[in-house]
């Protein structure tokens, strides 16, 4: 996992900045009924999406929770007395305690399998029966999006998806959640050029290419002659899906 202390001065802008924050924010409300009075946000990062989801309903309380202190003091200055430092495999709430949860961008980082199924377990957990657990999810795969750039990155090592929708619904129905809706959002802004891909590969983005190896190096050649070095191709589409803790009674 990349190291979220360097990333937090960034993480922002690189990462589609408002536009990508405000077009996640619509189609998680899309999926939170109105009724729904406290949303937890696992893994806030900077609370770049957690603030507009606090913003868009004044009957709505949340709270964010991010384990890295960089991200956590960002999402404090944006939501003072609202944000948690915290271990999403070990919520610090009582069960029942939301209606509504949400993983954005958080399951696909992570690389043990049980970490998955403990996030998905707590997430479950502190939601009040009738409460909704919303996740991104096949993260990785929204990055391909058909162009010369990923015609070149295809042949690369990847790790298997740990946010893959099949696995990520089965630890959900494990642990008694039911599939109940599913969207998408546009990465606005967030369509790679040659130039950026390779300023990624550099960076260490691409897990199974570390920076220095001679696979990376030789992937950067490629990406190199491509036509159009500073075109940004299409964006790519992130999607979501939606489980709800069955009623009580
Ligand atoms: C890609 S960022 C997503 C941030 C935010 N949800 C967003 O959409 O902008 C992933 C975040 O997960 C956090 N994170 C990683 N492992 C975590 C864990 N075990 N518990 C809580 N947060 C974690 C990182 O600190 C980082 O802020």
């Amino acid at each position: 996992m990349l190291d979220y202390n360097k990333e937090a001065d960034g993480y922002d802008v690189s990462r589609g900045g408002e536009a990508r924050a405000e077009a996640a924010t619509r189609t998680l409300l899309d999926l939170i009924p109105d009724t729904v009075g406290r949303l937890l946000d696992v893994a806030c990062g900077t609370g770049i999406v957690t603030r507009r989801l606090a913003a868009a309903r004044p009957g709505l309380r949340v709270t964010g929770a991010d384990l890295t202190p960089a991200m956590v003091r960002r999402a404090t200055a944006r939501l003072p007395g609202a944000i948690v430092r915290a271990d999403s495999r070990r919520l610090p709430f009582r069960g029942g305690a939301f209606g509504a949860v949400t993983t954005v961008w958080l399951l696909h980082l992570l690389d043990d399998a049980d970490d998955v199924r403990a996030i998905v377990a707590e997430c479950a957990r502190v939601l009040r029966p009738g409460g909704v657990y919303i996740t991104t999810v096949d993260k990785a795969a929204a990055h391909d999006v058909g162009s010369d750039i990923d015609v070149v990155l295809a042949p690369r090592p990847r790790r298997p998806a740990a946010d893959a929708a099949g696995t990520v619904t089965g630890h959900a129905t494990r642990c008694g959640l039911q599939p109940v809706g599913r969207s998408v959002f546009r990465g606005a802004g967030q369509g790679r050029s040659p130039r950026e891909t390779i300023a990624d590969l550099h960076r260490g983005w691409f897990t199974m290419l570390p920076p220095g190896d001679p696979r990376t190096e030789e992937f950067a050649a490629r990406l190199a002659r491509l036509p159009d070095q500073n075109r940004p191709r299409p964006d790519p589409t992130f999607s979501v899906r939606a489980y709800r803790k069955p009623a009580a009674g």
